[in-house]
Protein backbone atom coordinates (compact mmCIF):
# COMPACT_ATOMS: atom_id res chain seq x y z
CA UNK A 1 0.00 0.00 0.00
CA UNK A 2 1.53 3.23 -1.27
CA UNK A 3 0.92 5.47 2.05
CA UNK A 4 0.64 9.09 1.31
CA UNK A 5 1.02 12.47 3.58
CA UNK A 6 -2.05 13.49 1.87
CA UNK A 7 -5.28 13.41 4.45
CA UNK A 8 -9.12 13.73 4.13
CA UNK A 9 -10.87 15.52 7.02
CA UNK A 10 -14.07 14.60 8.16
CA UNK A 11 -16.25 17.29 10.00
CA UNK A 12 -19.21 15.84 12.76
CA UNK A 13 -20.53 18.72 14.47
CA UNK A 14 -17.35 20.88 16.24
CA UNK A 15 -14.79 18.28 15.52
CA UNK A 16 -12.52 17.66 12.50
CA UNK A 17 -11.20 13.92 11.95
CA UNK A 18 -7.87 13.96 9.62
CA UNK A 19 -8.19 10.43 7.51
CA UNK A 20 -5.10 8.96 5.87
CA UNK A 21 -5.48 8.79 1.79
CA UNK A 22 -3.95 6.19 0.54
CA UNK A 23 -2.65 5.96 -3.40
CA UNK A 24 -2.76 2.68 -5.83
CA UNK A 25 -1.08 1.66 -8.64
CA UNK A 26 -4.27 1.84 -10.60
CA UNK A 27 -7.88 2.64 -9.54
CA UNK A 28 -9.41 5.37 -7.17
CA UNK A 29 -7.68 6.83 -3.88
CA UNK A 30 -8.61 4.75 -0.62
CA UNK A 31 -9.33 6.69 2.27
CA UNK A 32 -8.53 4.95 5.68
CA UNK A 33 -10.91 4.81 8.23
CA UNK A 34 -9.46 1.67 10.85
CA UNK A 35 -8.90 4.35 13.31
CA UNK A 36 -12.39 6.31 12.41
CA UNK A 37 -14.25 4.99 15.62
CA UNK A 38 -11.69 5.21 18.06
CA UNK A 39 -11.25 9.11 17.18
CA UNK A 40 -14.70 10.25 16.66
CA UNK A 41 -17.14 7.21 17.82
CA UNK A 42 -18.54 7.04 14.56
CA UNK A 43 -19.11 4.00 11.98
CA UNK A 44 -19.59 4.23 8.34
CA UNK A 45 -22.42 2.09 6.92
CA UNK A 46 -21.98 0.09 3.51
CA UNK A 47 -24.05 -2.68 3.18
CA UNK A 48 -23.26 -3.89 -0.54
CA UNK A 49 -19.79 -2.77 0.27
CA UNK A 50 -20.27 -0.30 -3.21
CA UNK A 51 -18.03 1.70 -1.60
CA UNK A 52 -15.62 -0.21 0.64
CA UNK A 53 -12.22 -1.69 -0.10
CA UNK A 54 -11.90 -4.78 2.05
CA UNK A 55 -8.21 -5.39 1.68
CA UNK A 56 -5.02 -4.28 -0.51
CA UNK A 57 -4.41 -6.97 -2.95
CA UNK A 58 -1.84 -7.19 -5.67
CA UNK A 59 -3.60 -9.74 -7.79
CA UNK A 60 -6.20 -8.62 -10.07
CA UNK A 61 -7.41 -4.84 -10.79
CA UNK A 62 -10.85 -4.15 -12.63
CA UNK A 63 -11.89 -0.67 -13.83
CA UNK A 64 -15.17 -1.16 -14.22
CA UNK A 65 -15.68 2.20 -16.43
CA UNK A 66 -13.31 1.04 -18.83
CA UNK A 67 -14.03 -2.66 -18.69
CA UNK A 68 -10.29 -3.47 -17.87
CA UNK A 69 -9.34 -6.63 -16.03
CA UNK A 70 -5.72 -7.33 -15.30
CA UNK A 71 -4.37 -10.50 -13.71
CA UNK A 72 -0.59 -9.25 -12.16
CA UNK A 73 -0.90 -6.58 -14.78
CA UNK A 74 -1.71 -8.56 -17.87
CA UNK A 75 -5.06 -7.95 -19.27
CA UNK A 76 -7.60 -10.52 -19.51
CA UNK A 77 -7.50 -10.63 -23.61
CA UNK A 78 -3.92 -11.89 -23.45
CA UNK A 79 -4.22 -14.30 -21.05
CA UNK A 80 -7.09 -15.91 -23.29
CA UNK A 81 -5.77 -15.99 -26.08
CA UNK A 82 -2.19 -16.74 -25.78
CA UNK A 83 -1.55 -18.10 -22.47
CA UNK A 84 -3.56 -21.50 -20.97
CA UNK A 85 -5.52 -22.35 -17.53
CA UNK A 86 -2.54 -23.55 -15.35
CA UNK A 87 0.19 -21.25 -16.24
CA UNK A 88 -2.68 -18.15 -15.03
CA UNK A 89 -3.06 -20.27 -12.17
CA UNK A 90 0.90 -20.12 -11.59
CA UNK A 91 0.19 -16.34 -12.20
CA UNK A 92 -2.20 -15.66 -9.75
CA UNK A 93 -0.58 -17.89 -6.89
CA UNK A 94 2.86 -16.73 -7.28
CA UNK A 95 2.74 -13.53 -9.02
CA UNK A 96 4.72 -13.53 -12.29
CA UNK A 97 4.45 -15.40 -15.52
CA UNK A 98 6.69 -19.16 -15.11
CA UNK A 99 9.97 -20.00 -16.93
CA UNK A 100 9.13 -23.13 -18.98
CA UNK A 101 11.04 -25.06 -16.25
CA UNK A 102 8.80 -23.90 -13.61
CA UNK A 103 5.45 -24.15 -15.69
CA UNK A 104 6.36 -27.95 -16.48
CA UNK A 105 7.22 -28.43 -12.41
CA UNK A 106 4.27 -26.87 -11.46
CA UNK A 107 2.11 -28.70 -13.77
CA UNK A 108 3.68 -31.75 -13.10
CA UNK A 109 2.61 -31.12 -9.25
CA UNK A 110 -1.09 -30.34 -10.17
CA UNK A 111 -1.02 -33.41 -12.91
CA UNK A 112 -0.07 -35.98 -9.38
CA UNK A 113 -2.22 -34.79 -7.19
CA UNK A 114 -5.46 -34.91 -8.91
CA UNK A 115 -7.22 -38.03 -7.57
CA UNK A 116 -9.27 -38.05 -4.27
CA UNK A 117 -8.85 -39.89 -1.60
CA UNK A 118 -10.00 -43.37 -2.41
CA UNK A 119 -12.35 -43.27 1.09
CA UNK A 120 -14.17 -40.30 -0.74
CA UNK A 121 -15.74 -42.37 -3.02
CA UNK A 122 -18.16 -43.82 -0.15
CA UNK A 123 -18.30 -39.97 0.99
CA UNK A 124 -20.47 -39.31 -2.27
CA UNK A 125 -22.66 -42.53 -1.63
CA UNK A 126 -24.20 -40.35 1.18
CA UNK A 127 -26.18 -37.74 -1.55
CA UNK A 128 -29.19 -38.58 -2.98
CA UNK A 129 -28.68 -39.50 -6.75
CA UNK A 130 -30.35 -35.93 -7.14
CA UNK A 131 -28.82 -33.57 -5.32
CA UNK A 132 -27.61 -30.41 -6.92
CA UNK A 133 -23.85 -30.63 -8.06
CA UNK A 134 -23.07 -27.47 -5.77
CA UNK A 135 -25.06 -29.12 -3.04
CA UNK A 136 -22.42 -31.80 -3.40
CA UNK A 137 -19.14 -29.83 -3.83
CA UNK A 138 -19.79 -28.01 -0.79
CA UNK A 139 -19.78 -31.15 1.25
CA UNK A 140 -17.13 -32.62 -0.63
CA UNK A 141 -14.75 -30.19 -0.53
CA UNK A 142 -15.68 -28.86 3.18
CA UNK A 143 -14.71 -32.91 4.13
CA UNK A 144 -11.39 -32.57 2.44
CA UNK A 145 -10.37 -31.26 5.64
CA UNK A 146 -11.16 -34.53 6.84
CA UNK A 147 -9.11 -36.76 4.58
CA UNK A 148 -6.19 -34.19 4.22
CA UNK A 149 -5.02 -33.52 8.12
CA UNK A 150 -1.41 -32.75 6.66
CA UNK A 151 -2.44 -29.54 4.69
CA UNK A 152 -4.48 -27.95 7.46
CA UNK A 153 -2.23 -26.41 9.29
CA UNK A 154 -2.65 -22.64 8.01
CA UNK A 155 0.44 -21.52 10.12
CA UNK A 156 3.30 -23.86 8.08
CA UNK A 157 3.70 -22.37 4.85
CA UNK A 158 4.73 -25.85 3.07
CA UNK A 159 1.16 -26.89 4.18
CA UNK A 160 -0.59 -24.10 2.79
CA UNK A 161 1.44 -24.57 -0.61
CA UNK A 162 -0.07 -28.50 -0.53
CA UNK A 163 -3.53 -27.65 0.41
CA UNK A 164 -3.18 -24.60 -2.50
CA UNK A 165 -2.31 -27.55 -5.05
CA UNK A 166 -4.00 -30.22 -4.04
CA UNK A 167 -7.39 -28.03 -3.85
CA UNK A 168 -6.38 -26.59 -7.67
CA UNK A 169 -5.68 -30.46 -8.63
CA UNK A 170 -8.78 -32.13 -7.05
CA UNK A 171 -11.63 -29.46 -8.02
CA UNK A 172 -11.98 -30.69 -11.62
CA UNK A 173 -11.97 -34.64 -10.19
CA UNK A 174 -14.32 -33.19 -7.68
CA UNK A 175 -16.55 -31.95 -10.09
CA UNK A 176 -16.83 -34.94 -12.60
CA UNK A 177 -17.63 -37.08 -9.80
CA UNK A 178 -20.74 -34.76 -9.12
CA UNK A 179 -21.84 -35.23 -12.20
CA UNK A 180 -21.15 -38.86 -12.56
CA UNK A 181 -22.82 -39.50 -9.46
CA UNK A 182 -25.74 -37.49 -10.41
CA UNK A 183 -26.43 -39.24 -13.97
CA UNK A 184 -25.68 -42.45 -12.43
CA UNK A 185 -22.32 -43.49 -13.92
CA UNK A 186 -19.36 -44.76 -12.79
CA UNK A 187 -16.41 -42.22 -11.68
CA UNK A 188 -13.47 -41.74 -14.05
CA UNK A 189 -10.24 -41.31 -12.92
CA UNK A 190 -7.92 -38.55 -14.03
CA UNK A 191 -5.44 -39.54 -16.67
CA UNK A 192 -1.84 -38.07 -16.14
CA UNK A 193 -0.97 -38.30 -19.86
CA UNK A 194 -3.97 -35.19 -20.31
CA UNK A 195 -4.26 -31.84 -20.16
CA UNK A 196 -6.34 -30.18 -17.04
CA UNK A 197 -9.17 -29.29 -19.49
CA UNK A 198 -9.40 -32.73 -21.68
CA UNK A 199 -9.03 -34.81 -18.56
CA UNK A 200 -11.68 -32.70 -16.98
CA UNK A 201 -13.92 -33.33 -20.31
CA UNK A 202 -12.84 -37.21 -20.47
CA UNK A 203 -14.19 -37.04 -16.57
CA UNK A 204 -17.11 -35.80 -17.07
CA UNK A 205 -17.64 -37.90 -20.66
CA UNK A 206 -15.94 -40.81 -21.09
CA UNK A 207 -17.76 -43.92 -19.93
CA UNK A 208 -15.75 -47.45 -19.51
CA UNK A 209 -18.08 -49.39 -22.22
CA UNK A 210 -15.76 -47.15 -24.63
CA UNK A 211 -12.41 -45.18 -25.59
CA UNK A 212 -13.36 -41.62 -25.58
CA UNK A 213 -11.35 -38.99 -27.63
CA UNK A 214 -11.16 -35.47 -26.66
CA UNK A 215 -11.52 -32.84 -29.09
CA UNK A 216 -8.99 -30.42 -29.18
CA UNK A 217 -11.04 -27.44 -30.06
CA UNK A 218 -13.54 -28.27 -27.11
CA UNK A 219 -10.74 -28.74 -24.59
CA UNK A 220 -9.40 -25.53 -25.73
CA UNK A 221 -12.37 -23.52 -25.17
CA UNK A 222 -12.98 -25.33 -21.75
CA UNK A 223 -9.38 -23.60 -20.88
CA UNK A 224 -10.39 -20.75 -22.17
CA UNK A 225 -13.86 -21.14 -19.55
CA UNK A 226 -11.41 -21.73 -16.89
CA UNK A 227 -9.37 -18.89 -17.06
CA UNK A 228 -12.18 -16.29 -18.11
CA UNK A 229 -13.50 -17.42 -14.58
CA UNK A 230 -10.00 -17.33 -12.45
CA UNK A 231 -10.18 -14.93 -10.52
CA UNK A 232 -11.98 -11.39 -10.33
CA UNK A 233 -11.21 -9.26 -7.45
CA UNK A 234 -13.21 -9.17 -4.21
CA UNK A 235 -16.74 -10.45 -5.74
CA UNK A 236 -19.02 -11.89 -3.19
CA UNK A 237 -17.23 -15.43 -2.98
CA UNK A 238 -13.96 -14.54 -2.63
CA UNK A 239 -14.84 -11.98 0.07
CA UNK A 240 -16.51 -14.91 1.37
CA UNK A 241 -13.04 -16.92 1.46
CA UNK A 242 -11.00 -13.97 2.88
CA UNK A 243 -13.90 -13.73 6.04
CA UNK A 244 -13.43 -17.62 6.61
CA UNK A 245 -9.76 -17.17 6.49
CA UNK A 246 -9.54 -14.56 8.75
CA UNK A 247 -11.28 -16.38 11.73
CA UNK A 248 -7.80 -19.16 11.00
CA UNK A 249 -10.25 -21.89 9.46
CA UNK A 250 -8.54 -24.82 7.53
CA UNK A 251 -8.28 -24.03 3.76
CA UNK A 252 -10.51 -26.50 2.54
CA UNK A 253 -13.67 -25.18 4.97
CA UNK A 254 -12.54 -21.67 3.62
CA UNK A 255 -13.23 -22.95 -0.22
CA UNK A 256 -16.19 -24.66 0.63
CA UNK A 257 -17.59 -21.28 2.20
CA UNK A 258 -16.64 -19.75 -1.39
CA UNK A 259 -18.57 -22.23 -3.28
CA UNK A 260 -21.76 -21.88 -1.31
CA UNK A 261 -21.56 -18.21 -1.47
CA UNK A 262 -21.08 -18.57 -5.77
CA UNK A 263 -23.90 -20.88 -5.86
CA UNK A 264 -26.74 -17.61 -5.81
CA UNK A 265 -28.11 -16.75 -9.08
CA UNK A 266 -27.36 -13.23 -8.13
CA UNK A 267 -23.66 -14.55 -8.43
CA UNK A 268 -22.28 -18.14 -10.00
CA UNK A 269 -25.21 -19.43 -10.11
CA UNK A 270 -25.96 -16.65 -12.65
CA UNK A 271 -25.13 -18.81 -15.73
CA UNK A 272 -27.49 -21.96 -14.82
CA UNK A 273 -30.08 -18.56 -13.97
CA UNK A 274 -29.38 -17.76 -17.88
CA UNK A 275 -29.65 -20.63 -19.62
CA UNK A 276 -33.12 -21.11 -17.49
CA UNK A 277 -34.12 -17.87 -18.65
CA UNK A 278 -33.39 -18.10 -22.26
CA UNK A 279 -35.15 -21.85 -22.27
CA UNK A 280 -38.43 -19.84 -20.49
CA UNK A 281 -38.28 -17.20 -23.51
CA UNK A 282 -38.05 -20.18 -25.76
CA UNK A 283 -37.63 -17.71 -29.39
CA UNK A 284 -36.98 -14.38 -30.19
CA UNK A 285 -40.61 -13.22 -30.80
CA UNK A 286 -41.16 -13.42 -26.76
CA UNK A 287 -38.01 -11.10 -26.33
CA UNK A 288 -39.97 -7.89 -26.03
CA UNK A 289 -42.38 -9.37 -23.40
CA UNK A 290 -39.13 -10.03 -21.56
CA UNK A 291 -37.65 -6.83 -21.83
CA UNK A 292 -40.38 -5.18 -20.66
CA UNK A 293 -40.97 -7.58 -17.58
CA UNK A 294 -37.28 -6.60 -16.57
CA UNK A 295 -37.45 -3.25 -16.47
CA UNK A 296 -40.81 -3.22 -14.68
CA UNK A 297 -40.04 -2.19 -11.30
CA UNK A 298 -42.71 -4.25 -9.88
CA UNK A 299 -41.53 -7.55 -11.67
CA UNK A 300 -38.69 -9.19 -9.80
CA UNK A 301 -37.53 -10.38 -12.90
CA UNK A 302 -34.19 -9.87 -14.22
CA UNK A 303 -32.02 -10.56 -17.50
CA UNK A 304 -29.76 -13.11 -15.78
CA UNK A 305 -26.36 -12.67 -17.24
CA UNK A 306 -27.05 -8.97 -17.85
CA UNK A 307 -25.23 -6.17 -14.98
CA UNK A 308 -22.22 -6.60 -12.76
CA UNK A 309 -21.28 -4.25 -9.88
CA UNK A 310 -18.63 -3.07 -11.01
CA UNK A 311 -18.49 -3.46 -15.15
CA UNK A 312 -20.42 -0.68 -16.15
CA UNK A 313 -19.17 -1.15 -19.57
CA UNK A 314 -19.20 -4.26 -21.70
CA UNK A 315 -17.41 -7.03 -19.26
CA UNK A 316 -14.10 -8.05 -20.50
CA UNK A 317 -14.42 -12.05 -20.14
CA UNK A 318 -18.06 -11.75 -22.36
CA UNK A 319 -16.37 -10.23 -25.25
CA UNK A 320 -13.74 -13.43 -25.52
CA UNK A 321 -16.41 -15.83 -24.15
CA UNK A 322 -18.82 -14.90 -27.33
CA UNK A 323 -15.59 -15.78 -29.32
CA UNK A 324 -15.51 -19.05 -28.38
CA UNK A 325 -19.57 -19.54 -28.18
CA UNK A 326 -19.10 -18.92 -32.11
CA UNK A 327 -16.50 -21.43 -32.50
CA UNK A 328 -18.05 -24.02 -30.38
CA UNK A 329 -21.05 -24.03 -31.95
CA UNK A 330 -19.98 -23.86 -35.49
CA UNK A 331 -17.40 -26.87 -34.40
CA UNK A 332 -20.58 -28.67 -33.94
CA UNK A 333 -22.69 -27.49 -36.16
CA UNK A 334 -25.49 -25.88 -33.90
CA UNK A 335 -24.74 -22.69 -34.79
CA UNK A 336 -28.49 -22.09 -35.53
CA UNK A 337 -29.08 -23.87 -31.91
CA UNK A 338 -32.40 -22.10 -30.95
CA UNK A 339 -31.35 -20.53 -27.32
CA UNK A 340 -28.50 -19.31 -29.18
CA UNK A 341 -30.81 -17.59 -31.39
CA UNK A 342 -32.82 -16.22 -28.85
CA UNK A 343 -29.28 -15.36 -26.95
CA UNK A 344 -28.39 -13.22 -29.77
CA UNK A 345 -31.82 -11.41 -30.21
CA UNK A 346 -31.55 -10.95 -26.29
CA UNK A 347 -28.84 -9.37 -26.57
CA UNK A 348 -29.39 -6.97 -29.85
CA UNK A 349 -32.73 -6.47 -28.07
CA UNK A 350 -31.04 -5.34 -24.54
CA UNK A 351 -28.55 -3.14 -26.02
CA UNK A 352 -30.75 -1.21 -28.29
CA UNK A 353 -32.73 -0.30 -25.14
CA UNK A 354 -32.20 2.92 -23.62
CA UNK A 355 -33.14 1.84 -20.20
CA UNK A 356 -30.25 -0.91 -20.32
CA UNK A 357 -27.71 1.60 -21.75
CA UNK A 358 -28.94 4.28 -19.24
CA UNK A 359 -28.26 1.53 -16.16
CA UNK A 360 -25.18 0.16 -17.47
CA UNK A 361 -26.29 -3.15 -17.84
CA UNK A 362 -24.61 -5.20 -20.38
CA UNK A 363 -24.20 -9.05 -21.08
CA UNK A 364 -21.74 -10.22 -18.50
CA UNK A 365 -19.42 -13.62 -18.22
CA UNK A 366 -22.03 -15.79 -17.22
CA UNK A 367 -24.22 -14.57 -20.35
CA UNK A 368 -21.93 -16.78 -22.95
CA UNK A 369 -20.58 -19.13 -20.92
CA UNK A 370 -23.86 -20.79 -20.49
CA UNK A 371 -24.37 -20.69 -24.09
CA UNK A 372 -21.29 -22.88 -24.43
CA UNK A 373 -21.27 -25.76 -21.99
CA UNK A 374 -24.63 -26.84 -23.16
CA UNK A 375 -23.44 -26.79 -26.15
CA UNK A 376 -20.63 -29.35 -25.07
CA UNK A 377 -23.32 -31.17 -23.33
CA UNK A 378 -23.23 -30.32 -19.99
CA UNK A 379 -26.47 -29.80 -17.67
CA UNK A 380 -27.63 -26.66 -16.42
CA UNK A 381 -26.78 -27.82 -13.27
CA UNK A 382 -22.87 -28.48 -13.97
CA UNK A 383 -22.11 -24.73 -14.88
CA UNK A 384 -22.21 -23.44 -11.72
CA UNK A 385 -19.86 -26.31 -10.35
CA UNK A 386 -17.51 -25.48 -13.56
CA UNK A 387 -17.82 -21.86 -12.33
CA UNK A 388 -16.39 -22.96 -8.79
CA UNK A 389 -13.31 -25.05 -10.25
CA UNK A 390 -12.27 -22.31 -12.10
CA UNK A 391 -12.29 -19.97 -9.15
CA UNK A 392 -10.70 -22.04 -7.08
CA UNK A 393 -7.59 -20.63 -8.17
CA UNK A 394 -8.73 -17.34 -7.31
CA UNK A 395 -10.09 -17.75 -4.02
CA UNK A 396 -6.68 -19.80 -3.02
CA UNK A 397 -4.80 -16.86 -4.50
CA UNK A 398 -6.58 -14.34 -2.56
CA UNK A 399 -6.35 -16.42 0.86
CA UNK A 400 -2.64 -17.13 0.15
CA UNK A 401 -2.29 -13.20 -0.08
CA UNK A 402 -4.21 -12.58 3.04
CA UNK A 403 -1.73 -14.56 5.24
CA UNK A 404 1.23 -12.01 3.64
CA UNK A 405 -0.22 -9.15 5.42
CA UNK A 406 1.33 -9.53 8.87
CA UNK A 407 -1.32 -7.62 10.09
CA UNK A 408 -4.27 -9.17 9.14
CA UNK A 409 -7.03 -9.89 11.37
CA UNK A 410 -10.28 -11.48 12.18
CA UNK A 411 -13.37 -9.65 9.81
CA UNK A 412 -15.68 -8.62 12.34
CA UNK A 413 -18.06 -5.48 10.91
CA UNK A 414 -19.98 -3.39 13.00
CA UNK A 415 -23.91 -2.57 12.37
CA UNK A 416 -26.69 0.26 11.91
CA UNK A 417 -28.54 -0.52 15.21
CA UNK A 418 -32.18 0.07 14.74
CA UNK A 419 -33.67 -2.64 17.02
CA UNK A 420 -35.66 -2.16 20.80
CA UNK A 421 -33.61 0.11 23.69
CA UNK A 422 -33.35 -2.12 26.67
CA UNK A 423 -36.87 -3.13 27.90
CA UNK A 424 -37.69 -5.34 30.91
CA UNK A 425 -38.81 -9.03 30.62
CA UNK A 426 -42.46 -9.66 30.87
CA UNK A 427 -43.53 -12.62 32.88
CA UNK A 428 -45.72 -14.54 30.28
CA UNK A 429 -48.98 -14.25 32.68
CA UNK A 430 -48.60 -10.23 32.02
CA UNK A 431 -48.43 -10.26 28.11
C1 LIG B 1 -20.93 -12.58 -11.40
O1 LIG B 1 -18.66 -9.36 -8.39
C2 LIG B 1 -18.19 -10.06 -9.37
O2 LIG B 1 -17.13 -9.81 -9.87
C3 LIG B 1 -19.05 -11.22 -9.80
C4 LIG B 1 -18.53 -11.99 -11.02
C5 LIG B 1 -17.24 -12.71 -10.72
O3 LIG B 1 -16.52 -13.03 -11.67
O4 LIG B 1 -17.01 -13.07 -9.52
O5 LIG B 1 -18.32 -11.11 -12.10
C6 LIG B 1 -19.53 -13.06 -11.45
O6 LIG B 1 -21.55 -12.76 -10.38
C7 LIG B 1 -21.50 -11.81 -12.57
C8 LIG B 1 -22.94 -11.28 -12.29
C9 LIG B 1 -23.91 -12.45 -12.54
N1 LIG B 1 -25.25 -12.11 -12.05
C10 LIG B 1 -26.28 -11.96 -12.93
O7 LIG B 1 -26.17 -11.99 -14.16
C11 LIG B 1 -27.64 -11.81 -12.24
C12 LIG B 1 -28.37 -10.63 -12.88
N2 LIG B 1 -27.65 -9.39 -12.51
C13 LIG B 1 -28.16 -8.65 -11.36
O8 LIG B 1 -28.66 -9.44 -10.33
C14 LIG B 1 -27.23 -7.50 -10.98
O9 LIG B 1 -26.87 -6.86 -12.11
C15 LIG B 1 -25.97 -7.80 -10.17
C16 LIG B 1 -26.27 -8.54 -8.93
C17 LIG B 1 -24.99 -8.52 -11.00
C18 LIG B 1 -25.38 -6.43 -9.77
O10 LIG B 1 -26.26 -5.82 -8.97
P1 LIG B 1 -25.97 -4.39 -8.29
O11 LIG B 1 -24.64 -3.85 -8.68
O12 LIG B 1 -26.25 -4.50 -6.84
O13 LIG B 1 -26.96 -3.45 -9.03
P2 LIG B 1 -28.41 -3.22 -8.56
O14 LIG B 1 -29.03 -4.53 -8.20
O15 LIG B 1 -28.41 -2.13 -7.56
O16 LIG B 1 -29.10 -2.74 -9.92
C19 LIG B 1 -28.91 -1.41 -10.37
C20 LIG B 1 -30.15 -1.12 -11.20
C21 LIG B 1 -31.45 -1.49 -10.46
O17 LIG B 1 -32.44 -0.63 -10.95
P3 LIG B 1 -32.85 0.63 -9.99
O18 LIG B 1 -33.28 0.04 -8.65
O19 LIG B 1 -31.58 1.47 -9.86
O20 LIG B 1 -33.96 1.30 -10.74
O21 LIG B 1 -30.14 -1.95 -12.38
C22 LIG B 1 -31.24 -2.84 -12.36
C23 LIG B 1 -31.77 -2.88 -10.94
O22 LIG B 1 -33.17 -3.13 -10.93
N3 LIG B 1 -30.69 -4.14 -12.75
C24 LIG B 1 -31.27 -4.97 -13.62
C25 LIG B 1 -30.37 -6.05 -13.74
N4 LIG B 1 -29.31 -5.85 -12.94
C26 LIG B 1 -29.52 -4.67 -12.32
N5 LIG B 1 -32.45 -4.90 -14.30
C27 LIG B 1 -32.71 -5.94 -15.11
N6 LIG B 1 -31.91 -7.01 -15.30
C28 LIG B 1 -30.73 -7.10 -14.63
N7 LIG B 1 -29.94 -8.15 -14.81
Amino acid sequence: MTDSQRTATLTIGDKSFDLPIHSPTAGPDVLDIRKLYAQAGVFTYDPGFTSTASCDSTITYIDGNEGVLLHRGYPISDLAGKSHYLEVCFLLLYGYLPSAAELEQFEDTITRHTMVHEQMHTFFRGFRRDAHPMAIMVGVVGAMSAFYHDSTDISDPRQREIASHRLVAKMPTIAAMAYKYTIGQPFVYPRNDLDYASNFLRMCFAVPAEDYEVNPILARAMDRIFTLHADHEQNASTSTVRLASSSGANPFACIAAGIACLWGPAHGGANQACLEMLKEIGSPENIPEYIARAKDKDDPFRLMGFGHRVYKNFDPRATVMKQSADEVLELLGVENNPILATAKALEEAALADPYFAEKKLFPNVDFYSGIILEAMGFPTSMFTPIFALSRTVGWISQWKEQFSDPAHKIGRPRQLYLGETERSYTDIEDR
